[in-house]
Parts: C-alpha cells; structure tokens; sequence
C-alpha cells in the first residue's frame, strides 16, 4: 500500500517521489517469504539422497522434547498456568500421533492430575481449585481419550460435565467458555466434541447452535469466531466440525467454505489462517483439518455406504435411547433424542471421500518437515520462530491428516496415501473432526456406548 511522505507538502509540490512505506504485516510477509523460499531452494539444489534426509521426521528429538514437556517445564511457563489441560493434550496427543505411549506412573500422574482439575459441578479447569471452562473441558477430555485405558475414561464424570454444558449453554443456542465468560464458536466446538465423544450429546445441548455457527459464516466463506468478526481457519475448522457432529452441514454454504480454505495455501507452502495474514505451522490442522472434513461431505460416492450410514443413525436411536451401561441416576437428564448424534462421529469416518485431497498435501507436508521441525525437537509457527507444544501438535495432526486417504471398505482401516520424505515419517491417523489419534477414538466410542 502507497501511503503519502506525511510532510505536509502537497503531492505536485514535492520534487520527491512519494515514500513506499510498507504495513508491519507487509514487512513481515516479505522476511517470512525469504527465510522459507531459503529453505525451499536449498531442498531443490540438493541431490536426491539428500532431500530423502531433508525431509526427515526427527521421531526421536521430537519424542524427547515431548517427553521432557511432560515431566518438567521450565519458569517460563507460569503464563500457561490457566492452560495446563492443554499442555497434557498438546504433548500427549503428539506422542500418540508418534506411536508413542507414557509409562503407567505417568500415566497414573497425568490421571490423577486431571482429576485435581475437575469441578465438582462439572467440567475441568485450567489447573486445580480453577474455575470450569469448555477448551480446558475439551484438553482435559482429549488427554483422557488419548491415554485410554480404564482408569482415565473412568475419571471422568459425564453426567456431571453434561450438567456443565448445559449451564454454559446461552439462549442464542451458543455456548460460553465459562460462567459470565465469553460466546463464540471455539466454545460451540469444544462443548459439542466433549459431548460428542462421551456420547451425552442430546437435542438440548444441540439446540440452535447450528444457527449460532451459520450466523458466523462470512461474505469471504470462512467461518468467524462470533457474528460479525473476520473469516478465521481456527473457527472455520471449529465451526465446521461442529456442524457435522450435529449433523447440520447441510446448512452452511460448503462451496463458498471450501474456496476461501483452499486459497489460504500460499505460495509459502503452509496455510495461513486468515486473508492477507502470515502462514503459520499450526494452520495445518485448523485449514488442513478444515478441507479434510469437507472433503467427506462433498458426495457419498458409494450409494450402499449411504444407506449404511443412514441405517446407522437410526439403528443408534435405537439403541442409545433404550439402553446404556451408564448409573441410570444421572441419564435422566439426557433426553430421548440422544440416540440420534451417538454414531455421527463414527459412522463419519466410513463416509467415502468424493473427490481426492482438496489441498495440496505434499506441499503442506514440506512446509511442516522443512519450515517448521526444529533440529532439537519440536515444531514452530514458521522459520525464525521458536517451538512450543501447541505448535508441535497441530503440526503434526496436519501431517498426520495429509498422509492418509480413506479406505474403501466399511470400517476398514485408514489407509496412508502421501508420505513425504521416508516412509518412516508416517504418523498414526486422526480422527478428523475430534483430533484424537484414531484407535483413540474407536475405544472410547465404545467404552461409552456399551450396553
Ligand atoms: C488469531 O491469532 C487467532 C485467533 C483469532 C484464534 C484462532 C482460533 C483457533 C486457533 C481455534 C481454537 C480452537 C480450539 C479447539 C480451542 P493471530 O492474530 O495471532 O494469528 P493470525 O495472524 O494467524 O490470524
Ligand atoms: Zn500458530
């Protein structure tokens, strides 16, 4: 953007030309494009062997950097003290996506843990003794599916969190982050995931939130944090996923949605999260993610596969209406039509891709591995940056989304597609609308829908 010298002086009195002076975002644009187009030449002028080990995922730094997170983390991090849900979902969920799992005594302190940070009204806190919220609900739920065995999805008191949601629940149909707290769409998405995937997901807590996240879809496609905001990848993953889960996806405008996702991939590779804005490792889940999930809505290619997934819903109904293993005291409060969102989640991982990956994956993946691996473990926003666990998370749940296609078969396993770089840089799949590695899933979907 041009922008006059500031003097004073008009334009005709001045013998100088008018200064070109560039915005921040303009200057930072322009060192992010040098750093990373450095780093896309050198893999180009290298030989081939070369590039195989450019393109290297380093498991065992990345491993280790997580490992230690867990264990201890240094003074700086008193400013996510209010995060620490988070902090055991980012790392957690990253090793899992390793194929790594923790030891049965870290098992047993993040557990034990978590359950400090429970309310006994319901829903977790960001630490201890802290009040409820829905992210920190959602972190500390998504630990717990990770780690899986008995005594972590024991840990959690459904009924009570149902009671949560439904008092964070606003009469717009949104939900708030907390009580007096605010309302957006990361709240709708964190509040119906939990649900969701504790199969206490009623017509109650679904309630207009469709139309909640609907009033949040802008003139560009992307999906806002609020009514009136700026088209954002974080809230159009969070709102989308959202509207699969309440099986209301019809209801958005998907073509729009998916041009406005796919034009984030810039020439850097990477996704940015909004227009004009920087690319950042992190977009690789929330756009990646995004594109993922459309990519399944588009047709249901398979006709049998359609109708499987419609008999489903209604043999879920069934079921989940009639019976549950689940202390019958507190199911009262779940309300009949529960049975109709209990399989959405998991008859949505059988629908068939009607088309291939809407973005480019092999890019996406050399903007992860070359642009945002950090020699000594963990993944960054972008070159020049330093890494953290939130960054090492979605960076590796986008790579993990780009190497899998899906299979054909009904409950077939997910098949990977694109690896880049060795095939030993292949991560474990993800449950795309939850972000929970995918074995993960299935076990808790289980574990709760037992009868
Ligand atoms: C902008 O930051 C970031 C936001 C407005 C929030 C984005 C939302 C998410 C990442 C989704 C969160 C989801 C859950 C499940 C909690 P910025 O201005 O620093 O970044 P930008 O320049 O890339 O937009
Ligand atoms: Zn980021």
């Amino acid at each position: 953007m041009e922008q006059s010298a500031g003097d004073g002086s008009s334009p005709s009195s001045s013998a100088a030309p008018p200064q070109k002076r560039l915005t921040v975002t303009q200057r930072d644009q322009i060192a992010a494009e040098g750093r990373v187009f450095g780093i896309l030449q050198s893999l180009e002028d290298a030989s081939f062997q070369t590039q195989e080990s450019m393109l290297e995922l380093w498991r065992d730094k990345h491993i280790e950097y997580l490992t230690r997170g867990l264990r201890q983390l240094g003074p700086n991090f008193h400013v996510l003290d209010a995060n620490r849900p988070w902090l055991c979902y980012w790392i957690l969920h990253s090793l899992a996506l390793l194929g790594e799992s923790v030891d049965s005594e870290m098992e047993n302190n993040v557990v034990d843990f978590l359950s400090l940070c429970q309310d006994n009204e319901g829903g977790y806190g960001g630490g201890p003794g802290q009040l409820s919220h829905v992210a920190s609900t959602y972190a500390a739920v998504n630990s717990l599916i990770t780690l899986g065995t008995e005594r972590a999805l024991s840990s959690i008191n459904r009924h009570k969190i149902h009671s949560f949601l439904l008092r964070m629940k606003d009469v717009s149909g949104a939900f708030r982050m907390h009580d007096g707290g605010e309302i957006d769409v990361r709240a709708c998405y964190t509040a119906i995931s939990v649900a969701s995937c504790l199969n206490i997901l009623d017509q109650k807590l679904v309630e207009d939130v469709g139309n909640y996240i609907l009033s949040c879809q802008t003139y560009e496609g992307g999906i806002a944090g609020e009514p009136g905001s700026e088209a954002h990848g974080g809230y159009t993953f969070c709102g989308l996923a959202s509207m699969v889960l309440i099986g209301e996806e019809d209801k958005l405008d998907l073509p729009t949605l998916i041009d406005w996702v796919v034009f984030r991939q810039g020439v850097e590779c990477g996704f940015q999260g909004r227009t004009n804005k920087l690319v950042d490792g992190c977009y690789s889940f929330w756009q990646g993610g995004a594109l993922a999930v459309a990519q399944r809505l588009l047709s249901f290619v398979d006709e049998q596969l359609k109708s499987s997934f419609l008999e489903g819903k209604q043999v879920a109904k069934g079921i989940c209406s009639t019976s549950s293993s689940y202390p019958s005291e507190g199911d009262s409060d779940l309300d009949e039509h529960r049975g109709e969102f209990s399989n959405i989640g998991s008859y949505f991982l059988e629908r068939e891709s009607g088309c291939g990956s809407l973005f480019h994956s092999a890019a996406l993946q050399q903007y992860v591995l070359l642009c945002c691996q950090v020699l000594e473990g963990g993944f960054r926003d972008k070159p020049g940056k330093p890494r953290d666990h939130y960054h090492s998370c979605y960076c590796l749940s986008g790579l993990s989304l780009c190497q899998y296609s899906w299979s054909k078969n009904v409950n077939g396993p997910a098949l990977p597609k694109t690896v880049l770089g060795p095939y030993a840089n292949l991560l474990e799949p993800v449950h795309p609308l939850h972000n929970v590695v995918l074995d993960k899933y299935y076990k808790v979907h289980e574990f709760f829908s037992k009868s």
